[in-house]
């Protein structure tokens, strides 16, 4: 993924790595956060790389953390300051459908120039955040994207131990700037999205990130790149998981091996570092690469035990009187598109969606039509049986719910996680459940953003 030699090169000769600092959004006086997204620069690759153009939040990337308890009401005054429309999703959140920020499907998008007051309540604690929503694909390769963090009643981190690190792979050119050319290549939605060369962890390359010995801490993972599925090993760190997808464990949980982190998903650890000195945070892409420094000094807190976060009370699906909903993946190159010939969508039917920039569908369906993948009463459960016809992994996010994870190739999981976003390799079924009690109008979608500008996207209705 990543040209190793350049990599170190850029490591070793960088003056002074950044630390990184915790970008904690305050409210305004009048009790609203104001996120205004914009065009702007930053150095991606290191302090030898060139500034890219970026499109960012209050001009940084990540845009700033919002940081709120369970329960809290959320105002956001954004302001669109683009030349192009835009909005914002607040991803994994069990929001009011008004706030979910999907243009053209819940609120129209926020031209250039104008503002939209999001307005709403975080039920749940955990690790979230947010991100363009129209042409994602084009717009948060950019930078459009920020971490939202819900604390629970009675948060037992400080500052120093409870870090978020937001992991964004991203496509640099030779000049080690980003690369706009290719953002929208037919190539990457008709392949496996796009896939960068450089990986930076809150928007810096290599940073040296403090922890301190003999502390527990909370490491935040968010993984807000376009397309890229980052392969992370907690047990190098000696690391345990303790929430996916914002959604806490009863008990932390040793990983046996690497784990991996799609577009969009989150994973909670608990690391307490024995000894002072240096301690590489890998990724695997083929071999293990090291995108940042922990730095471990000597304790300055007080030392806490272990307790696990609160969990959130999500409903319980009830599997004997579901509605069960087939979700089929097909399309791509590598002989995906045949498959979508053979189950009924004819050459000339192909040939139009192809002209049109889409590759792939859902139940032989190229993007939203006019029809709701399914209608769901409220409070009905919803078991979705997916299958990936495909020869390229994928990321399925379901909006304004969580659900639970059943079944891999009709295998009953031990731990049946809750989760916001899944996994699923080439040729795979996965079955997942949940109650649909939040009503409006939701999107389905695959979170490698050209697949779903390129036809991985449905909706469905909680009435
Ligand atoms: Cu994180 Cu539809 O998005
Ligand atoms: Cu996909």
């Amino acid at each position: 993924m990543m040209d190793r030699r350049a990599f170190l090169k850029s490591a070793y000769c960088a003056a002074a790595l950044a630390a990184l600092p915790r970008l904690a959004l305050a409210r305004a006086p009048d009790g609203f956060f104001e996120l205004t997204a914009g065009t702007g620069q930053a150095r991606l690759y290191g302090e030898d790389g060139g500034l890219s153009d970026l499109w960012l939040y209050n001009g940084s990337f990540p845009g700033p953390e919002i940081r709120v308890k369970r329960g809290e009401r959320v105002r956001v005054r954004f302001t669109n300051e683009l030349d192009e429309p835009t909005s914002i999703h607040w991803h994994g959140i069990r929001i009011d459908n008004a706030m979910d920020g999907v243009a053209g499907l819940t609120q129209p998008a926020v031209q250039p120039g104008e503002s939209f007051e999001y307005d709403f309540e975080v039920p749940d604690a955990g690790t979230y955040w947010y991100h363009a929503h129209n042409m994602s694909w084009n717009q948060v390769p950019r930078g459009l994207a920020g971490p939202l963090i819900i604390e629970d009643e009675q948060e037992r981190f400080s500052p120093q131990t409870d870090i978020t690190l937001m992991l964004t792979d991203w496509r640099l050119s030779n000049k080690g700037v980003l690369d706009t050319e290719t953002i929208g290549s037919l190539h990457d939605f008709s392949h496996a999205g796009r896939l960068g060369n450089w990986l930076t962890v809150n928007g810096v390359s290599l940073p040296d990130i403090p922890l301190q010995a003999q502390r527990w801490h909370r490491l935040r993972l968010i993984n807000s790149s376009a397309s890229r599925i980052l392969d992370l090993d907690p047990s190098r760190l000696g690391a345990r998981i303790i929430a996916l997808d914002g959604q806490s464990f009863d008990e932390a949980r040793a990983a046996e091996g690497p784990v991996q982190l799609a577009p969009a998903q989150r994973m909670d650890l608990a690391l307490r570092p024995e000894n002072e000195g240096n301690m590489p945070f890998e990724a695997t892409t083929g071999r293990a690469f090291t995108v940042a420094n922990f730095k471990v000094g000597a304790p300055t807190v007080p030392d806490i035990p272990l307790t696990l976060p609160a969990k959130n009370a999500l409903p319980e699906p009830d599997l004997s009187a579901a509605q069960h909903v087939p979700l089929v993946m097909a399309g791509g190159a590598m002989g995906g598109m045949r498959f979508l010939l053979s189950s009924g969508i004819s050459q000339e039917e192909l040939r139009d969606m192809m002209q049109d920039g889409k590759f792939w569908a859902f139940n032989g369906q190229a993007g939203m039509g006019d029809n709701p993948l399914f209608t769901a009463k409220r409070g009905e459960t919803i078991v979705m049986e997916s299958r990936n016809e495909s020869n390229f992994p994928h990321a399925i996010h379901l909006h304004g719910h969580h659900f639970k994870i059943l079944e891999r190739d009709g295998e009953l999981l031990p731990e049946q996680d809750w989760r916001d976003t899944f996994i699923t390799t080439r040729q795979e079924t996965v079955k997942i459940a949940f109650v649909a009690d939040n009503p409006g109008k939701w999107l389905v979608h695959c979170h490698m953003l050209e697949h779903a500008a390129s036809g991985m996207m449905e909706w469905f209705i909680v009435a």
